[in-house]
């Protein structure tokens, strides 16, 4: 299939990228950032938009291009919604003109006004500008197009410089490693999201899929489950609760992947399974450090 993919640059589309082309799609990666192999664009313009897809003719447009920094959507909340709310603006009507599919990266972060254990039809409650702007997209999209999927995911771990990295190097250096013990959610391996995209690609499945880990946990615990699998002293960890009036990540999102999992017929791994597939990248950055 031809698929474009929209944040080819970001730390997610770059690997989702790859591995598509492994699995034998031809991918059409574009990016605001100028990188090898990417065709650079700005996705807020509908000019440069339709004449991407006119000259790439793709059968789907993966969209994950977005504003991910959630303090910086917080304020400066118009630049965010340009790019968050915008892009998908400018995509859902080149989908309409074109007759081209979309699948849309959204977030566990369209909920967290409290706590619930939330299916995939539960109405979004965002609390963040970067959440409102995502549960406007998916909106948007589920108004306007009927060729779509929307996938919500969270937390993803399984690349160099994820939360994994982040604590084998603080602990390998004999480091202290603040966590928190107040805020969680689903933590959500990319050996696990990649193979759930390609099939919901596949399939064309049709609707929301909440492409997410089986469990949810605190930062604290996940910090202690990653010192576990790799034999690293925990009591470097330290519990800290995060104040939540300076904070402004919803303090607890579960996100149920059940029906989604039943859907796609796939299970999803335990953080502890996973994480022994993680030691490549994660003890090698901290060996290219020196630290081991
Ligand atoms: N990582 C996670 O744990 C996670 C969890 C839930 C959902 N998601 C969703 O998954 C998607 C990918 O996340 P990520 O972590 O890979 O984010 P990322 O690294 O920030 O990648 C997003 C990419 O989109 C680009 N972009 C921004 N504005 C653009 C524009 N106007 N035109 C074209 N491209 C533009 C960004 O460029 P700049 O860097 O220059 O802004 C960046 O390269 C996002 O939609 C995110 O909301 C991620």
């Amino acid at each position: 299939m031809r698929i474009l993919v929209t944040g080819a640059a970001g730390m997610i589309g770059n690997k989702l990228s790859e591995y598509l082309c492994e699995t034998g799609h031809k991918i059409i990666p574009v990016d605001v950032v100028q990188h090898d192999g990417v065709i650079d664009a700005d996705l807020r313009y509908q000019a440069t938009v339709f004449r991407l897809v006119k000259e790439y003719t793709p059968d789907l447009i993966l969209h994950l291009a977005a504003m991910t920094n959630l303090r910086f959507c917080e304020q400066n909340k118009e630049t965010a919604h340009a790019t968050n709310y915008g892009i998908t603006e400018v995509l859902t009507r080149a989908c309409l003109e074109f007759g081209t599919r979309m699948i849309f990266f959204s977030s566990d972060y369209v909920f967290g006004k409290y706590d619930h254990f939330w299916q995939e039809d539960d109405p979004p409650c965002p609390t963040t500008q970067y959440g409102i702007d995502k549960a406007a997209s998916e909106l948007l999209i589920r108004e306007q197009l009927s060729n779509y999927a929307i996938v919500r995911t969270a937390q993803l771990y399984g690349f160099a410089g994820d939360f994994v990295s982040l604590v084998c190097e603080a602990l390998l250096s004999h480091q202290e490693f603040i966590a928190f013990a107040n805020l969680v959610n689903c933590p959500t391996w990319i050996g696990d999201l990649f193979p759930m995209i390609n099939q919901i690609i596949n399939n064309g499945n049709h609707g929301i899929f909440h492409c997410v880990g089986p469990e949810a946990m605190s930062r604290y615990q996940y910090a202690c489950e990653i010192a576990e699998a790799f034999y690293l002293d925990t009591s470097c960890i330290k519990a800290v609760n995060l104040d939540f009036s300076t904070d402004i990540r919803p303090p607890v999102v579960r996100i149920n992947g059940a029906s989604t999992y039943d859907t796609l017929q796939v299970n999803p791994g335990m953080l502890k399974d996973n994480l022994p597939l993680c030691s490549s990248y994660a003890m090698e950055a901290t060996r290219e450090q020196g630290m081991l």
